[in-house]
């Protein structure tokens, strides 16, 4: 399991954050950054993550942003990635076994570094249901 990462201005601590976790779990992922505080377009890392999924390079993607929003309104433009903002535990689970989202979108003006870890980690460990699911999924794609 690879993970790709990727944050703007408002999503770098908790980014950070989840980036030193996974780190120490010995979690495989690939940071497109930003490291810096500086103003950058949300856009431009919200694709990078995306195409990183879309080559298969990477299984999953966390993009971090203010509020998560822009980030997940860029992803959910681009084929074959379903993305979903997430504030908290059950919707972290959820999205992954309902809606096999691939793509967690966080805000970093919204929860806290530990919510951040928290969150990411339910996500890449929860499995997608299929079954009936599975149909919805694919109406997405259709
Ligand atoms: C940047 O100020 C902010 O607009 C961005 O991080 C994000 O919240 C957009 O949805």
């Amino acid at each position: 399991m690879k993970i790709a990462i990727a944050n703007d201005h408002g999503g770098l601590d908790i980014k950070n954050a989840i980036i030193k976790d996974f780190a120490a779990q010995g979690i495989e992922f690939v940071n497109f950054g930003t490291d810096t505080a500086d103003s950058v377009d949300y856009p431009i890392y919200a694709k990078q993550v995306t195409a990183a999924i879309q080559s298969g390079d990477c299984d999953l993607g966390i993009l971090c942003c203010g509020t998560g929003i822009g980030m997940s309104m860029v992803a959910n433009k681009q084929k074959g990635i379903r993305a979903a903002v997430v504030t908290n535990e059950f919707c972290a689970e959820m999205t992954r076994r309902h809606n096999n989202a691939n793509v967690l979108c966080l805000g970093g003006r919204v929860i806290d570094e530990a919510m951040a870890v928290k969150l990411a980690n339910i996500f890449i460990t929860t499995p997608f249901d299929g079954g009936r699911h599975q149909r919805r999924v694919d109406m997405i794609e259709d």
